[in-house]
């Protein structure tokens, strides 16, 4: 895997080794925020890119040699493979995803299907393969959460309380854990593939999941994230878990199997370390609204979550949350800049 001239300390922060600055990469970037990304977007729809390796190796390369990013990370959405299952969507700009037919029975959820990644999807395994042996850094591969997934599946689209997801889950626990199962298969089918193919770690989005309590948490969806992380650990590729406002959950996250857990802006990183022990990495977790204040203010923030983060070893810089559409491209290049510049041996006390 990968040659000595790639830049490995993304993978070395992931497994909790010493590195000589600290890592970073940023949830969304490749996106809007780049005129160059915008251009292309005014030929091709964003599926478009995805299932032309070429193009979609571009776009995936593009935030590597602008911003100087220690790892790239694979452009689709996790959306994709939900086709393949066999549930059509639209992706509709400034909405999100949304199905031509919602999840809602017991045939719906007997009729998805467990689809083979090389040939339901060929060219994003091809774009991997492409990537691996061209780009300077590591490639992360990534899937949605089966919560998040099903949050779209069953909505049919984007929601602000996953109000009859949650029905499901709690008036029908057998069909839920069927589809969680199913989604839990599928997504280590298609994570396996993808590392097969040279991806060097992946990303589990399961970005909705902080929206459950504790206890829901542990009994209808944990078991099945435990379930996906397990069947492809021997692999032996780092598995990055992330979920937004998900403060309460972090330490049944590094108990289900996450070699490195996400973390949003709200969880302070100390606390978060306190939460999930010694033996997991950390992501995180600058607010992506402090890129919109001037560079010194946003430089403080910066300088506030590497010192938390640096606390102890294993620690990756990133967003809390994507990168949002309308930020300065030049805003992310200082934060790469300032994050490289900071000193990471851990400070005592
Ligand atoms: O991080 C990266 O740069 C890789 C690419 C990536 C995309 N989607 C491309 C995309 C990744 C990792 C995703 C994951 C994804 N997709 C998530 C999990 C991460 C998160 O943000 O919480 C979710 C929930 C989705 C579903 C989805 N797809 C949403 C909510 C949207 C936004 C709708 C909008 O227009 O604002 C999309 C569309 C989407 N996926 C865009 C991009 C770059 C928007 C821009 C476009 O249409 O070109």
């Amino acid at each position: 895997m990968g040659t000595s001239a790639v830049n490995d300390r993304f993978l070395r922060a992931c497994r909790r080794q010493p590195v000589d600055r600290v890592p970073v990469w940023f949830m969304r970037q490749a996106g809007r925020y780049d005129p160059e990304y915008r251009a292309i977007r005014q030929s091709y729809t964003l599926l478009d890119i995805c299932r032309e390796p070429e193009l979609c190796a571009r776009v995936t390369r593009m935030p590597v040699d602008q911003l100087g990013v220690d790892a790239a990370i694979l452009f689709s959405d996790i959306m994709v493979p939900i086709g393949a299952m066999g549930m059509p969507f639209s992706l509709q700009e400034n909405v999100g995803p949304v199905m031509e037919r919602p999840l809602r029975s017991e045939e719906d959820v007997e009729g998805l299907r467990l689809f083979h990644p090389e040939e339901a999807l060929p060219y994003v395994l091809e774009t991997i393969r492409h990537l691996a042996t061209t780009l300077p850094v590591p490639l992360i591969g990534f899937a949605g959460g089966p919560f998040t997934l099903a949050s779209y599946m069953v909505e049919g689209g984007p929601s602000r309380d996953y109000a009859r997801t949650k029905a499901m889950m709690l008036a029908r626990p057998d069909l839920w854990h069927r589809l969680m199962d199913k989604l839990a298969r599928a997504m280590a089918g298609y994570l396996r593939a993808q590392i097969q193919a040279g991806c060097a770690a992946v990303q589990i989005f399961d970005s909705w999941v902080g929206s459950l309590s504790v206890h829901t948490f542990r009994a209808h969806v944990k078991p099945h994230i435990q379930q996906l992380m397990a069947e492809i650990a021997d692999l032996g590729a780092p598995i990055i878990y992330f979920g937004v406002q998900t403060g309460e959950l972090l330490a049944d996250f590094a108990e289900a199997g996450a070699t490195v857990v996400g973390v949003d802006w709200r969880t302070p990183l100390d606390r978060a370390r306190k939460r999930v022990g010694a033996s997991v990495a950390l992501q995180g977790n600058l607010d992506p609204v402090s890129l919109f204040a001037p560079p010194e203010a946003l430089r403080r923030e910066v300088e506030t979550v590497l010192q938390l983060g640096c606390q102890s070893p294993g620690y990756i810089f990133n967003l809390g949350h994507g990168v949002k559409p309308t930020t300065d491209l030049a805003q992310l290049q200082r934060v790469v800049e300032w994050v490289h510049g900071f000193d990471p041996i851990p400070s005592v006390g």
